[in-house]
């Protein structure tokens, strides 16, 4: 595995990547690696035979700067977990090889007016500018991203799609753990009660698609039904409980033909989210989660 510091060693790897024949496949992160990083790398080996991983904390995504300093980071734990997950190359850039007077940002209208956007004042400005510079850098074929950051991985979709990059986002499925927390580096912060309580956002996701299996198709009585599950769990705080159309993740009456029951909610101070997509497949629905 390769650790490359500057935009111009990038550069040179791939071009020799390229030239064996290689696809590159990309997955950006944010360091602090955990099992639902590497799946993403193992997606991307799926389909592409060189593999990119950058490890970079964007300053500019953070919209409360304690939580910046709190990111966790640990370089040295990253790249002994890059390099059993089979990365080829590791892109870890300082804030200067990044950002040098940066003027130029990246928005995506509509599709951040509603869920975390809504709540997060700045956040995908932050995590589009950042993605749009590293898909220049790194040119690959595919970039694979988590559905557990739905409201990014769709923007990106949309991004790539409006400004013609060419290369095709992949959204890889959510990892959980056994009791079917979500994975994130967040979960660390959750004291043992937190994360006990925690475990009501899956079982909300369950009751949802219980529901839909026996026929509900209406956004309202999914949504009361998931805040019933979750009160049962007393979040310190819900965000929001949302069910949103695919595409554009506006607000729906409706599940067809395909949307997003997303929810945020906060146990301690610690904000956890997770998300089911629900899509018509012949009159059936499919509820990935
Ligand atoms: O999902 C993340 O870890 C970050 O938002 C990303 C995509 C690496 C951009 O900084």
């Amino acid at each position: 595995m390769k650790t490359a510091h500057t935009i111009e060693e990038v550069r040179s790897i791939i071009r020799a990547a390229r030239a064996e024949g290689r696809g590159i496949g990309f997955v950006p992160t944010m360091g602090y690696l955990h099992r639902g990083h590497t799946s993403l790398v193992e997606e991307s080996r799926k389909k592409t035979g060189f593999q990119v991983m950058s490890i970079f904390v964007n300053k500019m995504q953070f919209n409360d700067p304690k939580d910046f300093s709190n990111y966790p980071r640990d370089l040295e734990r990253d790249l002994s977990i890059a390099r059993e997950a089979g990365v080829d190359l590791v892109f870890v850039p300082t804030d200067e090889v990044m950002y040098r007077d940066q003027r130029t940002c990246v928005d995506v209208d509509l599709l951040t007016d509603h869920l975390c956007g809504a709540h997060r004042p700045g956040h995908f400005r932050g995590v589009f500018t950042v993605v749009g510079k590293l898909f220049n850098i790194v040119l690959p074929d595919i970039a694979v991203f988590g559905q557990k950051d739905i409201q990014q991985a769709v923007g990106l979709e949309k991004m790539v799609a409006d400004l013609n990059f060419p290369l095709k986002i992949v959204i890889a499925p959510t990892v959980r753990e056994d009791d079917g927390l979500a994975m994130s580096s967040r979960n660390r912060h959750l004291n043992a009660d937190e994360r006990h309580r925690a475990l009501c956002i899956h079982r909300s996701l369950k009751k949802a698609a219980e529901m839909i299996a026996s026929g509900e198709r209406s956004a309202s009585n999914i949504s009361e039904a998931v805040g019933r599950v979750l009160a049962e769990g007393s979040p310190d705080k819900i965000d929001y409980v949302s069910v949103v159309r695919y595409g554009d993740l506006q607000p729906v009456d409706g599940i067809s033909p395909k949307s997003v029951l997303a929810i945020a909610a906060f146990f301690g101070s610690t904000r956890l989210i997770d998300n089911m997509i629900m899509e018509e497949r012949d009159e059936k629905f499919a509820c990935i989660y």
